[in-house]
């Protein structure tokens, strides 16, 4: 690990200082001038969405870790104590920022190579219910530990088996349980009975006790000795292969050895003076939110004067969003195996020309069609380290708890992903959304995802990191946080904590809410006055994790009340150099 240095510190303050200010964004891009601030030399920050993981990521990082490493170290925490959503067995994105250069890392998960355009499908051509979400059949090719293990081989500077220690602790020794994720998994349980193996492992779980997973530490063991290779092949290969074999899955040995992490360039535009930095596909989230801000925009003189969450900024919002659904249906799949035409959709042009639709509409009720010619759960976290590196990641297992099958004696779920593709044309998946073709079943592939992990930078360094779970309403999610930040002037808090809409053209003109959190009754009204059929949400969509530099050049943190997530602000090592260490 690397000292603190007088340069580091130097360089440190010069980044920080050149960083200044975020809030409000839009004043600072119709030319407020930024407020003074004094940079604070070895500052990092983390909001992650729950305090055990959020600790691990504070003491990576105490100790001279870079924001990698303690995502690294963060990612295996949370499928200890994040069972819902954290995990050994799904896949995920990570945004990142370090030494001054950013770079995205997918590591979606793949469908096996048995897999079948129709595998879900009864004789008569028709969807099989909960075929691509419940059981073993419902897995992708789980693709976390490559991706963890991909990041570190690239950007790590704490030893691999010294970030997997944390974990190993929690599963081992374990951790209180917190209310909100016992009745998760009381709700889970009831909804599996029967189907998987769901009970045996959790069981016994209960708010307020220990819960120790030795399992679970013996696979973490085994990952921590030998890299990737003690997930992809070996004894927890066996043991995933073997589950599979029980309940009739298709991931076999040779695809755990051949799956591949990828590392791609991220979807990057400007906003308000600012670089976006976000996910590419397989996610459909960059494209939406380059179209949403885009739009935003392009409609600014509709927007004037719209308080928020009003009627008349809801219907705006919605207007946009069905328009980025439509696209997201048609266009979107995995950019191995289908062309997805990312520079038209998100051509300022084009995002004008859509917007322009919006502003021309007498109504709610037009049809939308692609422009050129549960409770689910994901997660995410978000890190800066003291040198100014960031880390926006977010992972899942899709549905909350996966597939519901927990790898006999490895002691961890598998996902349920394979229901992110279009398992048939206008088939809506968990969350309602409908694609076609591109975005259809072939193996190897990787599925449609929403997962928007997204860095805004400014003058080159990053002044805000955030992401959010909630399927299709991720990057619906990150694109009202931004606003709230930008046009509300809400510090990432309230802005993580404001209710959300969502609108995704099917229902169609139906907008739901936050469940925690009512639209107000005269924005109801309105809305509905405009033909929308507004409702509470069936599910809690969301739990936005936001790190920000405020006016004065200070990190501020948002943890999302609908979750169990914490922010922390602490002093930490200016590290984030590279020292090999393994
Ligand atoms: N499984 C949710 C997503 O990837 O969007």
């Amino acid at each position: 690990m690397k000292a603190f240095t007088r340069r580091a510190a130097l360089a440190l303050g010069a980044a920080l200082a050149i960083g200044l200010g975020l809030f409000p964004v839009d004043a600072r891009a119709v030319g407020t001038p930024a407020a003074s601030a004094t940079p604070r030399a070895g500052i990092a920050a983390v909001a992650a969405p729950d305090r055990p993981s959020a600790e691990v990521a504070r003491d990576v990082l105490r100790r001279g870790g870079n924001a990698v490493d303690a995502a690294i170290a963060t990612a295996f925490a949370l499928a200890v104590t994040y069972p819902e959503a954290g995990n050994l067995g799904g896949g995920g994105f990570l945004t990142l920022h370090i030494d001054g250069k950013q770079a995205f890392l997918d590591f979606r998960e793949t469908a096996p190579a048995a897999a079948t355009r129709d595998m879900y499908l009864d004789a008569a051509g028709k969807a099989v219910p909960d075929a691509s979400l419940v059981g073993a059949r419902a897995a992708g090719v789980p693709g976390t530990v490559a991706g963890l293990w991909a990041a570190h081989q690239r950007y790590g500077t704490v030893p691999w088996k010294a970030l997997l220690a944390p974990a190993i602790r929690l599963a081992r020794e374990g951790f209180v349980v917190d209310a909100q994720l016992a009745e998760r998994i009381r709700e889970q349980t009831a909804e599996l009975a029967g189907r998987t193996n769901f009970a045996a492992h959790f069981g016994g779980v209960a708010a307020g006790q220990r819960w120790r997973q030795p399992e679970l530490a013996r696979t973490l063991e085994r990952i921590a000795a030998q890299g990737s290779d003690g997930f992809y092949r070996g004894r927890t290969a066996d043991l995933i292969v073997a589950e599979m074999r029980r309940g009739g899955g298709l991931v076999s040995a040779a695809d755990l050895v051949g799956y591949q992490a990828a590392w791609r360039e991220p979807l990057r535009f400007t906003w308000r003076g600012q670089e976006v930095v976000t996910a590419p596909p397989p996610s459909s989230g960059g494209i939406a939110l380059a179209q949403l801000l885009g739009m935003r925009e392009a409609l600014a003189p509709a927007f004037t004067g719209l308080a928020h969450n009003s009627a008349g900024y809801v219907h705006l919002l919605a207007e946009m969003m069905k328009r980025v659904f439509a696209d997201r249906a048609e266009y979107l799949g995995d950019p191995d195996f289908v062309s997805v035409p990312t520079t038209k959709l998100t051509d300022p042009a084009y995002i004008a020309r859509r917007a322009a639709e919006v502003r021309a509409l007498p109504s709610t009720l037009t049809t939308v069609r692609p422009g050129l010619e549960d409770s689910p759960q994901t997660t995410h976290f978000s890190i800066i380290d003291g040198a100014g590196g960031a880390v926006a990641l977010t992972y899942t297992l899709n549905g909350g708890f996966g597939n519901g099958v927990v790898v006999t004696g490895a002691g961890f779920l598998l996902n349920n992903e394979m229901d992110d593709f279009s398992t048939r044309p206008g088939q809506p998946n968990l969350y309602g959304v409908v694609g076609g073709r591109a975005n259809e079943i072939a193996p190897g592939k990787r599925m449609l995802s929403s997962m928007t992990p997204t860095l805004l930078l400014r003058d080159g360094r990053v002044v805000v990191s955030l992401g959010t779970p909630g399927g299709s309403t991720i990057f619906t999610g990150v694109f009202q946080t931004l606003l709230n930040m930008a046009d509300f002037g809400m510090d990432p808090q309230a802005a993580v904590a404001a209710s959300r809409m969502h609108h995704q053209l099917l229902p169609p003109d139906r907008i739901v809410y936050s469940q925690c959190c009512a639209l107000a009754p005269e924005t109801l009204a309105g809305l509905q006055a405009l033909g929308y059929k507004v409702e509470r949400s069936g599910w809690e969509f969301g739990d936005m994790m936001v790190i920000a530099v405020d006016a004065a050049g200070r990190l501020q943190t948002g943890a999302d009340p609908r979750g169990r997530g914490v922010g922390l602000v602490f002093e930490a090592m200016p590290s984030g150099r590279r020292s090999g260490a393994r």
